[in-house]
């Protein structure tokens, strides 16, 4: 990478902006809300708390309960952390107009960050419905408030993901290549992305397209593979390695994506713009599965025949967010995924102690 195209994060400002994050109770939200906050905007959360959050940690029948302890700690550190970083959390579900008209018209963001999602693809495709009611209304919505005449909000900045480019051709993608997504949540992320380029081209409303790619970082509770592998090698479950691991993902520091969002909302000239903005550099899944046997060295490691169906991924290119966003990502999995898999066996270990306490 050209270090010399990095724009030092320290020069990056959001004094004067209010936020408003929908969707941003979840895993990236309350990051970035932190972070916005930190960087001097005013910051408001909206969420239902139903995906990923309270409802369903509270609720799901299948979720043991060492770990219904140990996510609702997750969850109940982020709304405490949020609450002592000055941040507004309301209850709202942005697919009812009147619901998230009520908040955007007393908060008057100036910039908005679109998250409200069921984040996981696999989850999406068993309830189509639901997904794309999820992904689109509440988008549709927050773009209707924006458009109204004398809108505070010019700026929207759209969580999609790298699932819209389907398979990759050769090992990585950049922004340039024409988008095949396949499945709901695909779908549904291309669709968000051209209502808000539609947005921009009929009302003139700024956007920032947004394709992360597998995160992981502390407080998460979606159980993605990051996270579910720590947890079968804590509880002496194998850890299937499809192909042998062979499959690659763009794992990404939740931290790095923050930042990458931050600086786009930052952005005075060029917006509207879409960016990759990921580690920039695809690991396999046996990688992952290495360090975690690092942390937990009686973790068992199995291998399977490959899974066919299973999209084919890689690394997503970053000169674009490098050129225009001055964005180098600091900490690959060797470093950020270590640490955070030793601070999930501590959380772990705490929950297990405490089996009487919630
Ligand atoms: N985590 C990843 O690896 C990843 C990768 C690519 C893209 N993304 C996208 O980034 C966004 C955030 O992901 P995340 O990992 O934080 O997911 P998450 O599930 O932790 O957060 C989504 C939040 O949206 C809220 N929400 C859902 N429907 C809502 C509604 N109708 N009204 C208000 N709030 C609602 C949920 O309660 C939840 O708190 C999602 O759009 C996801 O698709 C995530």
């Amino acid at each position: 990478m050209n270090e010399s195209s990095q724009i030092s994060y320290n020069t990056v400002s959001l004094a004067g902006q209010r936020v408003m994050l929908v969707g941003g109770a979840g895993f990236i939200g309350h990051h970035l809300a932190l972070e916005c906050r930190r960087m001097g905007a005013e910051v408001l959360v909206v969420d239902n708390m139903q995906i990923n959050n309270i409802v369903k940690i509270v609720s799901d029948r299948m979720i043991g309960d060492l770990q219904r302890r140990l996510y609702t700690n997750f969850l109940l550190d982020r709304f405490s952390l949020m609450r002592e970083a000055n941040i507004s959390i309301e209850n709202v579900d942005a697919r009812q107009m009147a619901e998230l008209t009520n908040s955007f018209n007393e908060f008057q963001p100036t910039k908005a960050v679109h998250l409200a999602a069921i984040s996981s693809a696999v989850t999406a495709n068993q309830m189509p419905g639901l997904a794309y009611d999820l992904q689109i209304t509440t988008l549709r919505n927050l773009l209707e408030l924006c458009r109204l005449k004398n809108s505070s909000c010019n700026h929207v900045a759209f969580m999609s993901s790298s699932t819209v480019y389907g398979d990759f051709e050769g090992d990585s993608v950049d922004e340039t290549i024409y988008p095949r997504p396949r499945g709901v949540y695909a779908n549904g992320k291309y669709i968000g992305e051209r209502m808000v380029r539609e947005a921009k081209e009929l009302y003139g409303i700024d956007f920032t397209i947004v394709r992360p790619s597998a995160l992981y970082g502390i407080r998460c509770v979606s159980g993605r593979v990051t996270q579910k592998f720590i947890e079968n090698a804590l509880m002496g479950k194998p850890l299937l390695l499809e192909g042998g691991g062979s499959g690659r993902l763009d794992f990404t520091n939740v931290d790095d994506l923050v930042e990458g969002i931050v600086r786009a909302l930052a952005l005075e000239g060029g917006r509207s713009r879409t960016f990759n903005i990921t580690y920039g550099s695809a690991r396999t899944i046996a990688d992952l599965a290495a360090i975690i046997k690092e942390i937990i060295p009686g973790a068992k490691l199995e291998e399977r025949p490959p899974a066919p169906e299973k999209p084919k991924r890689g690394t997503l290119e970053m000169s674009r967010a490098r050129e225009f966003l001055g964005f180098l990502p600091s900490r690959g999995l060797d470093i950020a995924y270590r640490e955070y898999c030793q601070w999930y066996v501590e959380q772990w270990r705490r929950s297990e102690g405490r089996s009487n306490l919630l």
